[in-house]
């Protein structure tokens, strides 16, 4: 049995990944919640000849039903960006949609893999830690930071100019997920495929800012939905192989004490006195279970590196402090 639970199911990202997770046959429960227009979004995905069972719940009434027995929740509820805003400016609504969602989580299905793509990334997974810790019943292992859709950029956007890179082929993406907070290992793909220092430079940048590309193209109605709802189902499809005990494994933002090796593997590279931190995930049947192989960064990614640890350190404060000064 696989029960998923998607939270904000009737938004842009929402309903394209109830969508993807339907057609998920490794699933079994899906399990729909929004605070508007969720019933219809429920119907319509329900109709679909996969044999999961769909059902729907509106309203913070219902969310603690919809969670009951769940294994994995995935969160996509809050409001995205428009032109001009940073994921930052996200903050005041989606702290508190987060925070409260979170604590649905830990009374209802403590045990749930937490998978959340709300932004500001960087700072809505502390938020969902701290609460998970003030509940008692915080494993940071099964707590991750959806950083998917920067890997899935940057294998398109390396294909986009060279066309014998192959798009399935991941790349390592480390940080957190917002602007230069986001680092791209591009210095043995660059060997490899002969990137001059301007091509990757041009690269990094467009891996960095591709959510803006996509928030000015949408014009005011909002963010990634349906790229981000790949990378979603991605991710949830890497985590339920893992459980089902296959190896896998995706970069996430994730604390680094879910594993020993993830704290020795980003103070190897410089990162220190963070909680969490992007890397290359191992996936187990409890969640974080080690560090993946991955491409090592180079001289220009550790400038970019020391340039993140500043921003995340203090998205990280923002989020700890939203939760526990309260
Ligand atoms: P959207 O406005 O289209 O949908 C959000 C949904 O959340 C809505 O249906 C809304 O009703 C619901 N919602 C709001 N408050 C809720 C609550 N308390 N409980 C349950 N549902 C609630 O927005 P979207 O385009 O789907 O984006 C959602 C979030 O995902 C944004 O914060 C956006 O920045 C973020 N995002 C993250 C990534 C990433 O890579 N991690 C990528 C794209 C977007
Ligand atoms: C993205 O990377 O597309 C998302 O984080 C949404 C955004 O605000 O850019």
């Amino acid at each position: 049995m696989v029960a998923v639970a998607v939270l904000g199911a009737a938004g842009g990202i929402g309903q394209p990944i109830s969508l993807l997770l339907k057609l998920n046959t490794e699933i079994t429960k899906l399990h729909l919640y929004d605070i508007v227009r969720c019933p219809g979004v429920g119907a319509d995905v329900s109709h679909i000849n996969t044999d999961s069972e769909v059902k729907t719940f509106q309203g913070a009434t219902q969310l603690k039903e919809c969670l009951e027995g769940m294994q994995i929740v995935v969160i996509p509820a809050g409001v995205p960006r428009k032109p001009g805003m940073t994921r930052d400016d996200l903050f005041n609504i989606n702290a508190g949609i987060v925070r409260d969602l979170v604590q649905a989580v830990a009374e209802a299905c403590p045990k749930a893999f937490v998978c959340i793509i709300s932004n500001p990334v960087n700072s809505t997974v502390p938020i969902a830690a701290e609460v998970l810790k003030k509940n008692g019943v915080y494993d940071p292992r099964r707590v991750f930071g959806v950083t998917t859709l920067d890997v899935v950029r940057s294998s398109r956007f390396i294909r986009d100019i060279r066309p014998e890179f192959s798009c399935s082929r991941s790349v390592t993406v480390i940080g957190g997920h917002s602007g230069n907070t986001i680092i791209p290992i591009l210095s043995s793909l660059a060997a490899e495929l002969n990137l001059s220092t301007e091509e990757v430079d041009a690269l990094t940048h467009r891996i960095q800012f591709g959510g803006d590309e996509v928030v000015k193209a949408k014009n005011g109605e909002g963010s990634a939905t349906l790229s981000m709802a790949y990378a979603g189902s991605r991710f949830v499809s890497s985590l339920i192989a893992a459980v089902k005990g296959r190896p896998a494994s995706e970069c996430s933002y994730i604390d680094l004490d879910a594993h020993p090796s993830a704290a020795e593997s980003a103070a190897h590279i410089g990162v220190t006195g963070l909680s969490h931190f992007s890397l290359p995930v191992a996936l187990g049947p409890d969640g974080v279970d080690g560090i993946a192989p991955h491409d090592k960064p180079g001289a220009r990614e550790a400038e970019l590196i020391k340039e993140a640890v500043v921003a995340i350190k203090s998205n990280i404060a923002a989020g700890t402090a939203f939760v526990l000064n309260k």
